[in-house]
């Protein structure tokens, strides 16, 4: 079959993955190749068994794999056939020299773009999808002009704005498609190149063009603001508890203005997830970088309430449970970094896991989808933690809980059952505020919510 367009991307993560799978069951006559230089990774999307957890993925991905969907490791051959290439590679906090713990690990897009002058034949439009600092496209365009065999490249932002757990839902139905571009006839031709693609089943007015800088940091932008008003509810949580304040009543009457809107104002153990730490200590980065000192401190505080937060909740643990925790077993209830997700990185459960340690808590781990990701992120601590699928079982014997994912399955368990097989006193701290705490209290629990007055036996 002949197809309209011969689309590829580089990187077969969170984002590739997803994505990409999106375009080809939409635009069957498009074909979408997705390349990785992890094998295992490319093995997986070509398995029942994906890389990833995400409501909904599978049967996308089966819809159109085979079809017009490929997963490969051939990555020159993609290139060399592609018309459009979608670079989707992780953009990390760097954790070496200059600008480490702050500034994004651009090597990977680096890589993508020799890679791509080394096999290009032919004109190509390049689309940065993963994350990265504001002027990165120039960079890119530096480099791509440098081939030698003389091919022009277009380099266009097109950033995006996928929620993990959601992401399908997101990709099928987004808030906004943001096209960044030169404003040459050459930017503006390729720009709408890409609009024609997600015209596709985008409604027109969801998707917004802007010149490449703008795009590019519009993304950092809109995650800094997400993860600003977790931290915002997170800072009052603290005043709350101090002052016999609830947290959800203050957030509920804050967020019906409809200048402020109720959506992440939960309050909770603390933000986590890939994205919303890096991007913000980026955007510090690149302020500090223009001299805008005050800005950077600005943001940077975003990202110090939430560690704050993340060492409150283990710090009211202690004092709960009799100033100590040593030898006391204590049940974490999900590890992923937010529900319907099996990802872990930047997990408020990490930090968690390796405080509870420090106390010599005799720890055990449970979580429908992140277990596998949990045991490697452990790694080093083996006979210190119990990794158990079955939350009832993971329970059974512990003095305390810990919710830590907002998982829709632990509302429904069974705690009259839970409460029975716990040592007592039993103590439940739920750090995303998800579960009855007056009928747990009635229980027998003792419990201590995020920013409400705790409940308990003594
Ligand atoms: N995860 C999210 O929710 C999310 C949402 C929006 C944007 N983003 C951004 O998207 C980008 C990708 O994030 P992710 O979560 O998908 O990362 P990821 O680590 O899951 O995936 C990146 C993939 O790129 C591959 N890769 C790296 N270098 C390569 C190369 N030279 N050639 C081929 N493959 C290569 C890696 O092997 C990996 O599989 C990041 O910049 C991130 O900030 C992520």
């Amino acid at each position: 079959m002949k197809f309209e367009k011969d689309i590829l991307c580089v990187g077969a993560g969170y984002v590739g993955g997803p994505t990409m799978a999106m375009i080809a069951y939409k635009c069957p006559q498009y074909k979408v190749t997705v390349v990785d230089i992890n094998p295992t990774r490319i093995a997986q999307w070509n398995s029942p068994n994906l890389p990833i957890y995400e409501p909904g993925l599978q049967e996308v991905v089966e819809a159109a794999r085979g079809r017009n969907l490929f997963f490969s490791t051939d990555i020159e051959k993609g290139i060399e056939e592609a018309g459009i290439i979608f670079v989707c590679v992780n953009t990390p906090t760097k954790t070496f020299g200059e600008g480490a713990g702050l500034a994004s690990d651009l090597q990977y897009l680096e890589k993508t773009a020799r890679q791509i002058i080394q096999s290009a034949n032919s004109p190509k439009i390049i689309i940065e999808k993963s994350t990265l600092p504001v002027r990165t496209a120039q960079a890119m365009e530096r480099i791509l002009a440098s081939n030698p065999k003389g091919i022009h490249f277009d380099v266009l932002s097109n950033p995006e704005f996928l929620a993990e757990g959601d992401a399908i839902k997101d990709l099928e139905n987004p808030d906004r498609v943001l096209i960044g571009s030169r404003e040459t006839a050459n930017g503006i031709k390729a720009r709408e190149e890409l609009i024609e693609i997600y015209a596709n089943w985008v409604p027109r007015e969801h998707i917004i063009s802007s010149n490449i800088w703008s795009s590019e940091l519009a993304k950092l932008v809109a995650n800094a603001f997400l993860a600003q008003r977790i931290s915002s509810i997170n800072s009052i949580s603290a005043l709350c508890e101090a002052s016999e304040a609830d947290v959800s009543e203050v957030a509920r009457a804050v967020g019906m203005d409809s200048r402020v809107g109720p959506k992440f104002l939960n309050s909770s153990v603390g933000f986590g997830g890939s994205c919303f730490q890096k991007d913000i200590l980026n955007l510090v980065y690149i302020c500090r970088h223009y001299g805008l000192n005050e800005v950077a401190d600005y943001w940077q505080r975003v990202v110090d309430i939430n560690n704050y937060q993340k060492g409150r909740f283990v710090m009211n643990m202690l004092k709960a449970m009799f100033n100590t925790l040593a030898g006391k077993r204590i049940c974490l209830l999900g590890f992923a970094f937010k529900a319907d997700t099996g990802d872990t990185r930047e997990s408020p459960a990490l930090f968690i896991t390796k405080k509870l340690l420090d106390e010599r808590v005799n720890l055990v781990i449970t979580d429908p989808a992140a277990l596998e990701n949990a045991k490697f992120d452990l790694q080093g601590t083996e006979g210190q933690i119990d990794f158990v699928a079955d939350p009832y079982e993971a329970i059974a014997g512990c003095e305390a809980v810990a919710v830590i994912t907002e998982w829709g399955i632990y509302k429904e368990l069974d705690f009259e059952r839970i409460f029975s097989s716990m040592t007592k006193p039993a103590f439940i701290f739920d750090g995303r505020n998800i579960l009855d705490h007056h009928r747990l209290f009635k229980m027998g629990f003792n419990v201590f919510p995020i920013g409400k007055p705790a409940l308990t036996h003594f």
